[in-house]
Parts: structure tokens; C-alpha cells; sequence
């Protein structure tokens, strides 16, 4: 088969599996609403001094949380871990980690954030464990444990793979992907990502009959690795908690290029989780809303990985190095949107109504977006109005509502020096509270904390950003309100790019919802700029958000004339 030809096949199969399964977006209603907070909870807040945030800690805060308007909470995972990549490496699913507390604590941070209003969601590392965990030690033994089968032991490399490398996008895996072992039981293993993260088994979605080790998709240890997530899914939702972001969703089925498989594994599980858990969300980190919404996964990120990605806008490479030349939220007003402007628009036509994609404003994996010469107020409110006036669900990541700094130079803390971006660590600094010792964080020394707090005097703080008005923190809380008030601006809200996508500064878009509208002005350049777009037929054109000095905005019979001042953002509400 010809290449394009497969890229239909794929898209015809795909389109049929989500027929059968999704017509609409069946995620519960108050996922329509939502607006995410993501902690790192050893960063956090540490409320008993060893130096690591932990889950009094974040209860201690939750108050300042939800006055920033945000209304769910996203952790990075909290279980037992070896932590040699940051608690992605389980040792035990069912409890957690003593660093963050005890199970009975997760118990009172759900019922204090939902005391407040604040749902809780947690991280679902579905595709791999630690290589400590008793399951693999136990599936290393030999095949006939319960846990045998759980993991992937092939007995040899075969050549068509001897010297290929794992495929980044298709997840087609490689030489890479075999880990040497000295278990007796098999020489090697197959890994997810780093080589103590044996990968669970899902099964290949095309076993090859010369590869034992390969099995189908519905042979007995895959399914048992599919209930066994259920478990894990009923354990903790069963203790107050409102759902999961997984880790990797689309990685589980080896060698499935179309995702066919991924998608059906996700299907089953997903399928049980509505019916038991209606009120429960699922998200992906897929990076592929059609794929993973045919799948089930009510939301997905549009981020630095994968094909589907906004990396030109912020860094203009996948692994998210920070190229402040070329990427488009750059003052250098040199970037373009055209390559994000496709990928996104195929995306969000392909899902309206079916699941929601997510441009979260950042991540434990990428930089912040205070890096390099991104670093004023002014640019970061252009960068804060983009993320919460885009539809679909907002992710806040703890720090960047204060403009927190990208940290350089940090060693390899628990794994951080992945293998696309290499300094995590920078985006893991703890959280900036006051301006007492270590900034709030810890009452700890410098040596014991996770990671060092931003030296910098002027370092942003949530005390300090309380007080001014003009603060990010404050402009943050604007633009949440502006969007709790208003359908257009909602998730659901309609999306129209109204100025060229070819001539990108200032970006002008459309938010609309029947006669409730929006204009978002977004100029990140540092020159001033001028545009007319198809007029837009406005009596009046009331400034709600951004910069009331620099722009203006003047409707005209055929045409609207747009005036941006340099590095600013305006929101205008359009009767
Ligand atoms: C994606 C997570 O976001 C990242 O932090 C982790 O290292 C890998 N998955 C492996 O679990």
C-alpha cells in the first residue's frame, strides 16, 4: 500500500471505531467548565521541613488555589516510586509515596479541595513500572508467575530492528527499546522510556509468529494488565478522586503505528470507566485529539511532543528547547503560526464536540514560558491571554500564574534530564510563596531542598503578586473570571482565526457563542502593528482584557481596523 493510501485507510478505520463508540462528547458537564491547576508535589509546598513539598502541604494552600479561579487539581504522580524519573518509575500503585504522606492524607486533600469546589485528579502511569516494582521482580523469575506475563521478554533482537531506533511519533519501537538483563529468565526486556521503567504488557498489534515473545492485543497477559489498570482506577477513585491525566496513553500497544490497537485497549477500559464512574474524566497525553477521542479520553494536549504539537509558537523545536528567534511568542516578531495554525485546525475541527484539547501554558517536561529573553510582564500576559482565551480546557502549571523563571544550569534531579528536554529540572523549582526563607517553600536548608529556589531578589512571588494590580497573578484571575462568565469564551465557545494566517503579528481571532463574542488581539512582537480584517459588522467594541493604552479597534463597513502597540494583548467584547 502507497503511503497515502494507509494514511486514509488509518483515518477511515479510526473514523469508524470512534462511530461506534464516541458520537459525542460524552465527558461529564462539569468538564465543560473546568480549568485545571497542575502541581509537581515535591515542588510545592513543604509543610514538615524535610525539604519536599507533600500533601499537607498542598491542603495548606488550597484556598490560594482556588482564589486564582482554577477549579481541579492535576498532581504528577504521588505513589511509591524509586523516583529515577520523577515518580514515574511505580514501585506500588495502591499507596503513596511516604515522601507526600499516606493514603489516609489523600483521603483529606480530596475531601479538603472538595470542600472548597476543587476536583482532584491524578496521574496514570498505565504504560510501564519501576523495575523494583513486585510485580517485575516477580515476572523476572520465570513464566509461571501470576505476574509473568505483565512484561515483555524477548528472547533475542531481531535483525529487522538491530540498529533502528525507537520512532518518536509512530511509537514503533527500536534496538533502544531492549534493555539487557542478567534475570535468567529471558536476556532482555522492553522498556517505555528509561531502561528501569520495563514497559507493562499490552501486547503487539501485529505479533510476528516468529517472535514468541510478541502476543496478541487480547491474550491472557495483556487482559489481565487491562484489569489490573481498572484496579487501580477503582482504588483510587473509590478514595474521592475525580480522574486521571495518563501518562503516555497512546504507547501501550507495541508496534501499532495507527494507533488501531491503542485506540481498541482504550476503548475497553475507558468503556468500563463511564459506566462505572460517569462523573470521572479521562486524560490523555496522547497527543493526538482525534486518536485519543476515539479512544474515549475526554481531553488532550496540543503540546511539545508528537506530530500534533505547538512548538513553533513557543519553541519552535519538538523537545522544546527555547529558540527565542524563531518561535512566534518571541519579541523578535519573527515567528509564524501557519505550521501550528494546521495542526491545530485539523485537529479542532476533527473533535468539536467530541473531546476537548488542551494548550496547557506548561509542564514538568517542557520549559516555562519565563525563559531566555521571555521574561517581562508584558510578554508573559500576551502568552497567559493566548492560553485562556483558546477553546477547550486550560492548563495552569503551578508557577506560571506568578510568571516563575525557567531555572539553567540545574543538575539531573530523580531523572530530570529526559531524553527530549533535557533540563526538567529547570520547570520543577519549588513554588515562590513569600519572601520568608526559601521563599516560602521549606523551612529547610538550601542543601536538603528538592531543588534550589530562584536566587534571583526579584523573584516573583504569590504575596507580592497579591498585592499589585497589575500583577500576573492578578491579570490571571481576570481572564478566568472574563471565561466563567462567558459561553464564546467557554471551551465550547466557537474559534475563528479572522486575520492572514500568513501575516501572523498581530494573530487576531473570534470567540462566539450565538450573539456572545469576543475579539482576542495578540501582538507579541516588539514593534507596534496595524491589520483589517472583514469587518465583523460591531456596533460597539468594549476593552474587557489586556492593554487599554497600546491598541484600538475600529469597526468599519467592510473591513475592522486593528491597531496593536508592541508586545501587547487585547480582549474585546464585540456587540
Ligand atoms: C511523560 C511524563 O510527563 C514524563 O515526565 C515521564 O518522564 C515520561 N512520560 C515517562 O513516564
Amino acid at each position: 500500500m502507497k503511503k497515502h493510501s494507509i494514511a486514509i485507510f488509518t483515518a477511515l478505520a479510526v473514523a469508524a471505531i470512534s462511530g461506534q463508540a464516541q458520537a459525542k462528547n460524552d465527558a461529564p458537564e462539569w468538564v465543560s467548565k473546568a480549568v485545571f491547576y497542575q502541581i509537581y508535589p515535591s515542588s510545592f509546598k513543604d509543610s514538615n521541613g524535610d525539604g519536599v513539598g507533600d500533601i499537607q502541604g498542598v491542603i495548606d494552600k488550597l484556598d490560594y488555589i482556588k482564589s486564582i479561579g482554577v477549579n481541579t487539581l492535576w498532581f504528577n504522580p504521588m505513589f511509591s516510586s524509586e523516583f529515577k524519573d520523577g515518580g514515574y518509575d511505580i514501585t506500588d500503585f495502591y499507596s503513596i509515596d511516604k515522601r507526600f504522606g499516606t493514603n489516609a492524607d489523600f483521603k483529606r486533600l480530596v475531601e479538603e479541595a472538595h470542600k472548597r469546589g476543587l476536583r482532584v485528579c491524578l496521574d496514570l502511569v498505565a504504560g510501564h513500572t519501576s523495575d523494583q516494582n513486585a510485580w517485575f521482580l516477580e515476572s523476572k523469575k520465570g513464566p509461571d508467575q501470576r505476574y509473568s506475563d505483565y512484561y515483555i521478554w524477548p528472547d533475542r533482537i531481531p535483525d529487522d530492528v538491530k540498529g533502528k531506533e525507537k520512532d518518536q511519533i509512530s511509537g514503533v519501537i527500536g534496538e533502544d527499546s531492549f534493555v539487557k538483563t542478567d534475570s535468567g529468565r529471558s536476556p532482555f526486556y522492553i522498556k517505555n522510556y528509561y531502561d528501569s521503567q520495563p514497559a507493562l504488557n499490552y501486547g503487539y498489534a501485529n505479533p510476528n509468529p516468529q517472535h514468541a515473545w510478541e502476543q496478541p492485543i487480547d491474550a491472557p497477559g495483556p487482559m489481565a494488565v487491562r484489569r489490573e489498570i481498572e484496579n487501580i482506577i477503582a482504588f483510587w477513585m473509590d478514595k474521592g478522586a475525580d480522574g486521571f491525566r495518563v501518562d503516555m496513553a497512546s504507547s501501550v500497544v507495541k508496534n501499532d503505528p495507527g494507533k488501531l490497537a491503542s485506540i481498541k485497549v482504550w476503548q475497553d477500559i475507558s468503556s468500563w470507566y463511564k459506566a462505572k464512574y460517569p462523573e470521572g474524566v479521562l486524560i490523555s497525553e496522547w497527543s493526538n485529539p482525534k486518536e485519543s477521542s476515539a479512544a474515549g479520553f475526554n481531553i488532550d494536549f496540543m503540546m511539545h511532543t508528537g506530530k500534533y504539537n505547538f512548538s513553533s509558537l513557543f519553541f519552535n523545536k519538538v523537545g522544546g528547547e527555547f529558540e527565542p528567534q524563531v518561535s512566534y511568542f518571541a519579541k523578535q516578531g519573527k515567528g509564524q503560526i501557519k505550521e501550528w495554525y494546521d495542526l491545530y485546525t485539523e485537529q479542532y475541527n476533527a473533535t468539536k464536540g467530541k473531546s476537548y484539547i488542551s494548550l496547557p501554558t506548561g509542564n514538568h517536561d517542557i520549559q516555562r514560558l519565563n525563559a531566555g529573553d521571555r521574561n517581562t510582564l508584558d510578554q508573559l500576559k500576551v502568552t497567559m491571554t493566548f492560553f485562556l482565551t483558546m477553546p477547550g480546557t486550560p492548563f495552569i502549571y503551578y508557577g506560571d500564574e506568578i510568571g516563575m523563571k525557567f531555572q539553567t544550569g540545574l543538575w539531573n534531579k530523580e531523572g530530570s534530564q529526559g531524553r527530549a528536554t533535557k533540563n526538567r529540572a529547570g520547570s520543577r523549582t519549588p513554588m515562590q510563596w513569600d519572601d520568608s526563607k526559601n521563599a516560602g517553600f521549606s523551612t529547610a536548608d538550601y542543601w536538603n531542598l528538592y531543588l534550589p529556589v530562584d536566587k534571583d531578589a526579584n523573584r516573583p512571588t504569590v504575596a507580592k503578586e497579591d498585592k499589585d494590580p497589575a500583577s500576573l497573578l492578578n491579570y490571571t484571575r481576570q481572564l478566568l473570571t472574563l471565561r466563567k462568565d462567558s459561553p464564546a469564551l467557554s471551551a465550547d465557545g466557537d474559534w475563528k482565526l479572522v486575520s492572514d494566517v500568513n501575516q501572523p503579528y498581530p494573530m487576531v481571532y473570534l470567540r462566539s457563542s450565538g450573539d456572545d463574542r469576543y475579539l482576542v488581539v495578540l501582538n507579541p512582537s516588539e514593534q507596534p502593528r496595524d491589520v483589517s480584517v472583514a469587518a465583523l459588522k460591531v456596533k460597539t467594541a468594549k476593552l474587557v482584557a489586556g492593554d487599554n493604552i497600546q491598541g484600538s479597534y475600529k469597526p468599519g463597513d467592510q473591513s475592522d481596523a486593528i491597531h496593536a502597540g508592541a508586545i501587547s494583548a487585547q480582549v474585546y467584547k464585540l456587540d
